[in-house]
């Protein structure tokens, strides 16, 4: 019997591999972890997982896979759920989970375990990305299963199973939950569960408090290439260290919080704070170029795409046949979304300073009032007359109604 774990390296990751051995008799735990850009220390996480009782470790670095082929999908489609958050942790399930499946296939493994609880939307992500890529494999979801229910019970068991207990650091331990990659941080639970609480400053792990900000806008020149970004302030950059970079400004000028109460899958509202500091001025940029190079009804179908496109990233629906056709339509829409966006960064807000693209739908000689070839005023008549021949009938009826 031989079972992958989703290994964290945390308290709640770490007991499950001792449980998973002690109530499946003579199974071996194999811990893989995935570096999507948090700054762990991930030789002492494969220390952690052996002393644990793991008989394998796989650590994988997946920040430019990460990149390319989940986030940038979801910048070209714009989606953002429920109107704020930019789904860091939703897209992160899927690659994670895919990761799973590839070492539990190469491994004979039997079974895939997470570190996941039975109230959130995690568990939903890695148990649909198995069943969709792996239907053989079993699921196993100690959080939904064992008689764990805090942080105390944790430390107990962890210490009667010779699990290693980081040693308390100065100050108060963070009280919150966080997942943390490349693209975002999130922080739920403790003071946070009351929504009419504002957050402490000290929620935030990499963003400066807008109002601590500096005072002088920062201008930045973000290009992109077919609605992926390429380049900062002219220089071609390595898509890891792009991100890496535009989250160090960001984050600097208190760019990217989200405060969000929102609604759960399973049914319930949860309050999270986000911290995107290079993803919001990446989501930003994009938008602006698209305004350019994107006619009127490419642009207004594309944000019924985004809105469904982001239900199916939050659910964990990634590896399905409508997230996948969703997909294809947005890189048809991408062609043309090529060129360079300005802005400031300025305490926590982004400012548009001019954008350009070869494939700009913009006329300047159009647009203006003075004369010109293509559009002639005279036609606009007819096309009210007609476009509002609706507007007129239904008007007329009525008249005709009320004086009967
Ligand atoms: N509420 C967010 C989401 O559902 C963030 C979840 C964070 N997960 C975690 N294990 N801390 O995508
Ligand atoms: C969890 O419950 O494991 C974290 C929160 C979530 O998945 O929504």
């Amino acid at each position: 019997k031989k079972i992958v774990l989703a290994y964290s390296g945390g308290l709640d990751t770490s007991v499950i591999i001792p449980w998973l051995k002690e109530n499946y008799k003579g199974c071996e735990v194999i811990a893989a972890c995935a570096d999507l850009g948090q700054p762990d220390d991930f030789k002492a996480i494969e220390e952690k997982a052996y002393k644990s009782g793991a008989s394998k470790v796989y650590v994988m670095d997946v920040k430019k896979e990460f990149l390319e082929d989940y986030v940038w999908p979801v910048v070209k489609a714009g989606c953002v759920y429920e109107g704020k958050y930019l789904l860091g942790t939703s897209f992160a399930r899927p690659l994670i989970s895919k990761k799973l499946v590839e070492i539990a296939k190469k491994e004979n493994a039997d079974a895939i375990a997470h570190g996941a609880t039975g109230k959130g939307n995690d568990q939903v992500r890695f148990e649909l990305t198995v069943k969709a890529l792996a239907p053989e494999i079993k699921l196993i979801a100690p959080w939904r299963m064992w008689s764990i229910k805090s942080r105390e019970d944790a430390l107990e068991f962890a210490a009667a199973h010779n699990v290693p207990i980081a040693h308390k650091t100065e100050g108060e331990p963070y009280p919150y939950s966080m997942d943390w990659n490349i693209w975002h941080l999130s922080h739920e639970g403790a003071d946070l569960e009351n929504p009419a609480n504002a957050p402490k400053d000290m929620v935030y792990m990499v963003t400066t408090p807008p109002e601590k900000a500096p005072d002088m806008p920062v201008k930045i020149e973000l290009t992109f290439e077919q609605g992926i970004p390429v380049a900062l302030n002219g220089q071609k950059m390595e898509t890891v260290a792009l991100m890496e970079t535009l989250n160090k400004i960001g984050a600097e000028n208190g760019i990217g919080i989200v405060d969000l109460v929102e609604n759960r899958l399973v049914g319930m509202k949860s309050r999270g704070i986000y911290e995107n500091p290079g993803g919001a001025i990446i989501m930003y940029a994009h938008r602006e170029l698209e305004y350019l190079c994107l006619d009127r009804a490419t642009l207004h179908y594309k944000e019924l795409v985004a809105n469904k496109y982001a239900e199916l990233v939050y659910d964990g629906m990634w590896f399905s046949p409508l997230r996948e056709a969703l997909a294809a339509f947005v890189d048809e829409t991408q062609k043309t979304v090529t060129g360079t966006v300005n802005l400031k960064l300025y305490k926590g807000n982004i400012i548009s300073a001019g954008s350009q693209s070869p494939y700009s739908l913009y006329s300047e000689e159009f647009v203006t009032f003075g004369e010109d070839e293509v559009y002639n005023q005279k036609d606009a008549e007819g096309f009210i007359n007609l476009f509002g021949l609706p507007l007129k009938m239904r008007a007329m009826m009525k008249q005709h109604v009320e004086k009967a």
